[in-house]
């Protein structure tokens, strides 16, 4: 008898397991009133009482470990089966592709535009010297625009550039003439941040420099990049300005009109915003790249963001750089 409790028990270790289907094969064949497991209890119901005891005790235990395995067994396929199921139901991974940033768009457009005029594209360091950024550029050595409030120094010398416009002393310098080429990149300020204004932005400058470039090639340029990027109807006027690097030097502004409220608000009740500052490139600034004096040009310098702010009507400046989905895939298809 006692050999039978054995065997029934390396039986049941050596059932092969692997499905559900084969738990329920486990308990036909050992646990049911029909079962091995019953069979052995009967026969031993037929025991002689005293022999009952001690073999008793042995059956109890073959039951238990019988039960153990069943329920191991079927423990251990449940497990697998969740796993299984739960990767079946797993909705398939979807991993999100990047979008272009609006001003990386923005900056495309506004150069195929110029490419179309010929301009090609250049770009520079941003961390510049006193040198490109300011002294090449005739900034006299009090100008407040070397100011602390207005420059990320680095040191006396380096700073953070505040203008694409080093890139073009960088160009003037390389003594390659012709110059027809515009600048995009970023560029840095130390003002208070607020919607309107950010600590750092985007331009894109633009410098033409040959024999005889007169301020109506550079009107000409303007006129043509305006009615591209903002459609053909859109009035624009030049406004006398100063700039330590261009003379004469002048503003351009386009029309918006006062009609909406944030238009109004926009052009503090005018109907124009300033869009850039342009001008003839001063003979000082040519002297300073060693540019003979047979050339002239012109240079102009656009705001990127607040270009982009006005042609999607974003309100906030800041918006552009907090990393928001929700905001940067609103402009996936531009
Ligand atoms: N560099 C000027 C600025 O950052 C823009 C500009 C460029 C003005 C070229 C005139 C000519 O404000």
């Amino acid at each position: 008898m006692l050999d039978k409790f054995d065997q029934l028990i390396k039986k049941a270790k050596n059932f092969s397991v692997s499905s559900p289907n084969d738990i329920e094969k486990f308990r036909l064949t050992f646990l049911v009133k029909k079962g091995l497991l019953n069979q052995l209890i009967q026969e031993f119901k037929s025991l002689p009482n005293d022999q009952k005891k001690e073999i008793g005790k042995v059956l109890n235990i073959t039951k238990q470990t019988i039960e153990e395995i069943y329920d191991l067994n079927s423990k251990r396929i449940i497990n697998n089966n969740n796993l299984l199921s739960q990767k079946n139901d797993l909705p398939g991974y979807y991993s999100e592709t990047g979008s272009r940033h609006l001003i990386s768009s923005v900056v495309d457009e506004m150069t195929s535009i110029f490419e179309r005029l010929g301009f090609s594209v250049s770009i520079g360091p941003e961390i510049e010297d006193d040198w490109h950024n300011f002294s090449a550029l005739n900034f006299p050595k009090n100008h407040p625009a070397r100011d602390m409030q207005d420059t990320f120094f680095v040191d006396q010398q380096i700073a953070l550039r505040t203008h694409t416009s080093s890139v073009q002393v960088r160009l003037m310098e390389s003594g390659k003439l012709p110059i027809r080429s515009i600048m995009p990149g970023r560029v840095y300020r130390n003002e208070a941040i607020s919607s309107r204004s950010n600590c750092f932005f985007h331009q894109v400058e633009g410098l033409y420099i040959d024999k005889g470039v007169s301020f109506s090639d550079l009107k000409q340029t303007l006129y043509n990049f305006v009615k591209e990027f903002f459609g053909p109807e859109t009035k624009v006027r030049f406004r006398a300005s100063y700039f330590p690097f261009t003379e004469p030097s002048a503003e351009m502004d386009i029309f918006l009109g006062t009609e909406t409220e944030s238009d109004y608000k926009l052009t503090k009740g005018t109907g124009w915003l300033e869009i850039l500052g342009c001008g003839m490139v001063d003979p000082n600034v040519l002297k300073n790249c060693n540019i003979d004096k047979k050339y002239s040009g012109f240079a102009f310098g656009l705001g990127v963001d607040r270009i982009a702010m006005l042609k999607y009507g974003v309100k906030d400046l800041r918006t552009f750089f907090n990393n928001d989905k929700r905001f940067l895939t609103q402009f996936d298809s531009i």
